[in-house]
C-alpha cells in the first residue's frame, strides 16, 4: 500500500494527483516555445507566491543549490557575515560561507527559540565600519521547528546596509512572506516542501539591492551565477536544461496554491500547527518549541520521552499503520522526532498521523489509554470548522 503511504516528514512531501498527472508526458523542449510559455507563466505566479514584483529564478537543484547560489552570487572570501542559527540548516549557511572563506559571525539560539532580533540590531550596531555584509537566516528552520520573525529581523537591521537573505525554503507558501514589503534582499525556496512537488528544483529572488552587490562579487560559481538566469529569464528560458517534468509539475502546483489562495493557506497552516500541538501535549509528549509565535505552522518538533527509542516508534507507525513522521538530524537524532504538516496535507491526514502516534505509543507502554490524542485532534478541526453542537 505504497501509494496509500501517508508521508508527514518535512519533505518531500505528498504530490497531489493533479500534479503527478501533468508531469506524466513524453519530455518537451527546452527551448521550444511551447515550453517558454511555461517558464512565463510559472515566474509570473511565483511572484505571486513570494509576494514581489521582482523576479523569481528557477534553479534546477535541491535546495542546497539555492543556499550556495544564495552565498556565493554576494559574499566574497574575508567578507564578514552574521549567521543566525536556529537548527542544521542555519549550520549549513554558516558552512557554506566558511567554506568559501567568509568570516562568520555564528550566533547560535538555544534550541526551541526564535532568532532574537535585539541581538541582531545590537551586533549591527556595534558594527561601526559597517563591514558585515549579510546577515543570513532560515524564515522556517525545518530541524527543530522554528519560525523565525523575519520582519522583526529586518526593522532590528535599521540602516545598516547588510544584506538580509533568507532562506525560506520550507517557509514559503506555510507563512506570509511578503518579501517586498518587509523588504528581504535575498530570498530562496524549494519545490520539495510546501510547493508540493518532488526534489529538484529550488528558487530565488534578488532585490536591486542585491543586484549591486551582486556586480561586485568575484561570484566563483558558473552553474549557480544568477547572471545568467536573470539573462535568460528575460527571454522566458533558463540558462542550462532544467528540469522540465518538474516545471511542468509547478505549473499545475502553482495553480493549485493559487486557487487556494495565500491567505487560506497561511489560515490552513495555523490550524494544522494547533492540531498537532495540541494533540501531542494530550499524549502527554513535550513540545520542542513552548512560544507559539515561534512555533513553525510548517512542522512540529516533540521531545522522545525518557525511556522510548525513536526507532522503535518510527518503525512501529511505518509497518502497522503507514504512516512516516521523521526523526531528529544531526546531534538531535533520537532526541527529537518531527511531524511535518506541509504541502498536500488536509485535516484528516493529521486526524490519521495522531491516531496512529497514539497506537504506537500504547503499543510501546507510553500511552495508557486510548482517545486522548484522537480527541483533541476533533475538538482542533471542529473549532476551526466551526461546528461544535
Ligand atoms: C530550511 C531548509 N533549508 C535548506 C534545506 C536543504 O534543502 P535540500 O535538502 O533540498 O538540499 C532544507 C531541506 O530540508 C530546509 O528545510
Amino acid at each position: 500500500m505504497y501509494e496509500k503511504q501517508l508521508l508527514l516528514i518535512p519533505g518531500p512531501t505528498m504530490v497531489p494527483p493533479r500534479v503527478l498527472r501533468a508531469m506524466a508526458v513524453p519530455p518537451v523542449g527546452h527551448r521550444s516555445q511551447k515550453f517558454s510559455q511555461v517558464v512565463r507563466e510559472v515566474s509570473q505566479n511565483l511572484k505571486k507566491v513570494f509576494q514581489t514584483e521582482r523576479d523569481v529564478y528557477i534553479l534546477t537543484a535541491s535546495g542546497t543549490g539555492a543556499m550556495e547560489a544564495a552565498v556565493t552570487n554576494f559574499i566574497n572570501p574575508g567578507d564578514k557575515v552574521l549567521v543566525l542559527v536556529n537548527g542544521k540548516f542555519g549550520d549549513r549557511f554558516a558552512k557554506i560561507n566558511a567554506r568559501i572563506g567568509a568570516e562568520v559571525i555564528r550566533k547560535d539560539f538555544e534550541l526551541g527559540k526564535s532568532a532574537d532580533p535585539e541581538l541582531v540590531k545590537e551586533i549591527l550596531t556595534e558594527d561601526k565600519g559597517q563591514e558585515i555584509k549579510a546577515v543570513f537566516v532560515q524564515q522556517n528552520e525545518t530541524a527543530t521547528g522554528i519560525l523565525n520573525n523575519i520582519k522583526a529581523i529586518k526593522e532590528a537591521m535599521g540602516n545598516h546596509p547588510a544584506l538580509l537573505i533568507v532562506d525560506s525554503i520550507s517557509g514559503m507558501a506555510v507563512a506570509d512572506f511578503p518579501v517586498d514589503e518587509w523588504g528581504a534582499d535575498v530570498v530562496i525556496a524549494g519545490s520539495q516542501k510546501a510547493f508540493m512537488l518532488p526534489p529538484g528544483l529550488a528558487f530565488i529572488t534578488l532585490s536591486e539591492k542585491a543586484w549591486k552587490v551582486n556586480e561586485t562579487c568575484k561570484n566563483y560559481n558558473y552553474y549557480f551565477d544568477l547572471k545568467a538566469a536573470k539573462k535568460n529569464l528575460a527571454q522566458d528560458t533558463t540558462p542550462y536544461t532544467p528540469a522540465t517534468s518538474l516545471i511542468l509539475g509547478l505549473q499545475e502546483s502553482l495553480n493549485i496554491l493559487l486557487e487556494e489562495g495565500l491567505e487560506n493557506i497561511y489560515k490552513k497552516q495555523q490550524m494544522f500547527k494547533e492540531i498537532v500541538r495540541e494533540a501531542v501535549q494530550a499524549l502527554g509528549l513535550e513540545l520542542v518549541v513552548k512560544d507559539e509565535k515561534a512555533a513553525s505552522p510548517a512542522i512540529t518538533a516533540v521531545k522522545v520521552p525518557e525511556g522510548l527509542v525513536w526507532k522503535d516508534l518510527n518503525k512501529l507507525m511505518l509497518t502497522n499503520f503507514n504512516v512516516e513522521i521523521a526523526g531528529g538530524q544531526d546531534e538531535l537524532k533520537g532526541k527529537i522526532f518531527r511531524i511535518g504538516h506541509i504541502g498536500y496535507v488536509q485535516d484528516m491526514d493529521l486526524l490519521t498521523a495522531i491516531a496512529a502516534l497514539e497506537m504506537a505509543l500504547f503499543q510501546l507502554g507510553f500511552v495508557k489509554d486510548l482517545g486522548r490524542g484522537v480527541r483533541v485532534c476533533q475538538e482542533v478541526i471542529l473549532r476551526y470548522k466551526g461546528e461544535t453542537k
